[in-house]
């Protein structure tokens, strides 16, 4: 085999933001639009990437040069994943990257650990070194770390298992949640948001008052474990009531913007149940959950106030090879 193509899901945390990057549990769910990857092996001792979707084309440079030098933003995920299996399991031959994505890297979904996963799938599958979900996971984390010196995993995990995860820090716990459906509307705010940014600026606006942050993500811990029980039972109307309470956190913290209070406010008056921000906040998306006959008027009360609905399903098959 010299060409493999592999896919992953992209992911709308549920419940824990912020709070999981500090050993809290969160809830992630798998969204079935995904993000691909083709890998190939290459004649020449060069290391080739094509990833459009982040305006990148023409990238080549040696083998021997990977991870080296500046490497623009939009081919660093895919090619220090591949310098960090390089490293355990030296390359015999080039490789040519080709990434696409179903899904927009502007929506917060995740894009960069999913090519991450899927990077690393490929190699193990097309260097025949039988990774498991876990080293998969490992691996996949580690290069995330390397770029970005933060994150909890979470995106990572959900990339490599799929489904909907509880899942603390680092991959501590990483447990599929037995769930049949989960009905969510999906608002994007049109603002692209910067996770490591978000993190800092938390920390931040809580010098001297640490004490009040880890109040903050305690709450939040236990909004997750009824979350959970919520998820398990189906029960939306009491989801619908945690969101609200975690939205109420996620304010506190200083990570929700007028665009995206606005949407989650128009939710409610139109009937939802609850809704939240989803991610690190600052922009990208927010989710809410309602009774079946209201989720059309939900919908049309988020466009009303700018925002733009994504039609997604959640629980998706976690990283896989392609026919
Ligand atoms: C970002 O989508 C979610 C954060 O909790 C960061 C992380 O968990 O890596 C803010």
């Amino acid at each position: 085999m010299n060409k493999i193509t592999v896919s992953a899901p992209g992911k709308l945390m549920l419940f824990g933001e912020h709070a999981v990057v500090y050993n809290r549990p969160c809830l992630v769910t798998a969204v079935d639009q995904r993000m691909r990857a083709t890998v190939e092996t290459l004649g020449t001792l060069e290391f080739q990437l094509e990833a459009g979707e982040v305006k990148v084309t023409g990238y080549k440079k040696p083998l021997s040069d990977l991870g080296k030098g500046d490497i623009p933003k939009g081919a660093k995920f895919v090619e220090i994943a591949a310098k960090n299996i390089a490293e355990k399991h030296p390359l015999k031959s080039g490789l040519r990257i080709t990434t696409s994505s179903e899904f927009s890297s502007e929506f917060g979904f995740g894009s960069s650990s999913a090519s991450t996963v899927c990077v690393v799938k490929a190699l193990s599958e097309l260097l025949d070194l039988q990774l498991n979900n876990k080293e998969i996971f490992d691996l996949s984390y580690k290069t995330v770390l390397d770029i970005q010196g933060k994150g909890s995993g979470f995106d990572v995990a959900v990339a490599v298992y799929g489904g909907t995860l509880y899942f603390i820090t680092g991959g501590k716990v990483i447990e599929p949640l037995n769930i049949k459906s989960l009905p969510l509307i999906v608002g994007y705010s049109g603002v692209k948001a910067d996770t490591v940014t978000l993190v800092n600026k938390v920390k931040e606006s809580f010098v001297n008052r640490e004490n009040r942050l880890e109040e903050i993500y305690d709450e939040i811990a236990k909004l997750v474990e009824k979350a959970r029980d919520a998820l398990i039972e189906m029960d939306w109307e009491k989801l619908g009531e945690l969101m609200n309470e975690n939205q109420n956190y996620l304010s506190e913290l200083g990570v929700s913007i007028d665009k995206l209070d606005n949407m989650i406010k128009a939710s409610l008056t139109a009937g939802a149940y609850g809704a939240k921000l989803s991610g690190a906040g600052g922009g990208d998306c927010m989710i809410a959950v309602s009774s079946r006959d209201k989720n059309q008027a939900v919908a049309d009360s988020i466009r009303q106030a700018g925002g733009e609905v994504i039609n997604i399903n959640t629980n998706a098959d976690g990283v896989k090879i392609e026919k």
